[in-house]
């Protein structure tokens, strides 16, 4: 080689092999714990990174905030089962406790109960980026089912936590939560007494639920959190748009992933660890009386991201409401990936100007047709009384369903005539559509339904009691 070259700066793996610093000198003590620290690093990320992929617009860090959540939940959790016992009604006594005569332990619950529901909205948010920029396409397919997997337990994690402080607030919403199931043909009842451990919420479902807490559901994420990594990694890395200037360069930029990438996401999870527990440190995580099963509030809400469901309850008849929509809700975005093939624009945020533009239309159109219909179904229309000798299925089920349906479909076509949107675009429009609806619902019931379930403005509410 020739004397004026410079030697080329060893691998990564070169460095690790032979023990060397990054001059290339071999390493000391403390060289060698770094190089420990690098490899973990590397069981996660490849040593270099794409620039485009670590643009904070893109991803929002939405992925690696679900895991950091993960991480708080489990440490928080390992220290809250030390000092809590499932069971009636020590359970209470032991959150008081906690509360009051444990050292940091109302810290250690507010950091738990926020970040759970915290997750809830990022691991919804980072589902929504996935599906509008495509990310959901062959090869990752895989990893999008194994992410609505992962979001089914982390609802399921937090149903059966909900239930363990054992108040009021806990007995009732679990109530009404697990009497959903109950409309499930055929084998509802039994599987309801199943997951209850007998015919109503008592302390066979707060060992139930607690067992499922601690063991098979943060078991499952966690497995299922680690293929998910590994499998963005399998898959070439995140999605790029094919059509970006910077993807069209025959040589993308790579940067290594040590310190370029870590950097950035130690400093992300910092600020927002940090967030999470100045936030945890003023707002108390909510705790009421309790549990009294003889005494039921009224009205009896489930928790606050099943109140979509409960809403729709009010308008169909309890197979349409509580299991043929949202089963056709979860089998559609199972099977999103399966679909919808045309693999121009992956990577790329709504696809298209026009899928742009056409996502803000649905969104618009949803926050208006929503409420609307919810006021009609409220007050004007009266499908059992119409057709009082009808099956309530059909009058209350099938026709309300055709009446919501009919425009939706009529949209659809509106708009694939209209704008020709594609069938990328008009599926983006439809999904906008409808999740608008879904969180709409959800706001209403959460702010809007008083006792007796009835429509009240929120600062008309009649003080509730529990
Ligand atoms: C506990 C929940 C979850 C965790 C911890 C998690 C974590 C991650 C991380 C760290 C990434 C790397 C890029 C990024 O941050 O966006 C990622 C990518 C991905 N996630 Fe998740 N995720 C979770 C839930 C989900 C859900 C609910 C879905 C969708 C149904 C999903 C589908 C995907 C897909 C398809 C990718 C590849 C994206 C791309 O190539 O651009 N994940 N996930
Ligand atoms: C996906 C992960 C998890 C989620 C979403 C989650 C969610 C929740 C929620 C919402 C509560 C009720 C908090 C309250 O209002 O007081 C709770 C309580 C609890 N969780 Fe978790 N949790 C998770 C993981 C864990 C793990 C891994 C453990 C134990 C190893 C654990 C142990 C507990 C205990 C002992 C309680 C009762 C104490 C209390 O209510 O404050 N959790 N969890």
């Amino acid at each position: 080689m020739d004397e004026q070259t410079p030697k080329p700066e060893p691998s990564i793996f070169e460095r690790m092999r032979n023990r060397l610093t990054p001059d290339g000198v071999p390493a000391d003590e403390r060289g060698r714990m770094r190089m420990v620290m690098e490899s973990l690093v590397l069981h996660i990320h490849p040593a270099k990174t794409d620039v485009n992929s670590m643009k904070w617009t893109y991803t929002w860090g939405l992925g690696g905030l679900s895991a950091l959540l993960m991480t708080i939940l489990g440490l928080t959790g390992i220290i809250l089962i030390n000092n809590y016992t499932p069971a009636a009604p020590q359970a209470y006594l032991d959150i008081l406790e906690i509360n009051s005569n444990v050292w940091f332990g109302e810290l250690i619950r507010n950091l738990h109960h926020w970040s759970a529901n915290l997750l809830i909205v990022v691991a919804v948010l980072h589902l929504i980026r996935v599906f509008v920029t495509g990310a959901y396409r062959p090869p990752r397919e895989l990893n999008w089912l194994i992410g609505v997997v992962m979001l089914l337990l982390v609802v399921g994690a937090n149903f059966t936590g909900y239930l363990l402080p054992w108040d009021q607030l806990a007995y009732w919403a679990i109530t009404v939560g697990t009497s959903i199931i109950s409309y499930i043909p055929l084998i509802g009842q039994w599987l309801m007494q199943l997951v209850l451990g007998g015919p109503e919420v008592g302390a066979n479902t707060l060992l139930n639920f607690y067992s499922m807490h601690i063991s098979f559901i943060p078991l499952a994420i966690f497995g299922l959190m680690s293929y998910h990594f590994w499998r963005v990694r399998k898959d070439g890395g995140l999605t790029l748009p094919k059509s970006s200037k910077q993807l069209d360069d025959p040589k993308p930029e790579r940067v290594t992933t040590i310190p370029h990438l870590v950097n950035r996401e130690f400093i992300f999870a910092l600020g927002w660890s940090a967030a999470i527990l100045l936030f945890a440190m003023f707002v108390p995580a909510p705790l009421e009386g309790i549990a009294n099963p003889a005494l039921s509030p009224n009205p009896a809400k489930a928790p606050w991201y099943f109140m979509g469901l409960q809403e729709l309850l009010l308008h169909f008849h309890p197979l349409i409401g509580a299991i043929v929509i949202p089963s056709l809700a979860i089998i559609a975005i199972f099977t999103i990936p399966f679909f919808d093939l045309n693999l121009k624009s992956v990577g790329v945020y709504f696809r298209s100007q026009r899928g742009r533009y056409l996502t803000a239309l649905a969104i618009g159109i949803s926050l208006i047709a929503t409420p609307v219909w919810v006021l009609l179904d409220e007050y004007v229309l009266n499908w059992t009384l119409w057709l009082p000798t009808w099956n309530t299925l059909i009058s209350n089920g099938l026709i309300p369903l055709a009446v919501i349906l009919l425009p939706v479909i009529f949209l659809d076509d509106w708009i694939a005539k209209k704008f020709q949107a594609d069938t990328e675009e008009r599926a983006l429009f439809n999904a906008a559509f409808l999740f608008t609806a879904f969180i709409v619902l959800t706001l209403i019931g959460i702010y809007f339904r008083g006792p007796g379930m009835s429509l009240y403005l929120p600062w008309n509410m009649p003080v509730v009691v529990h």
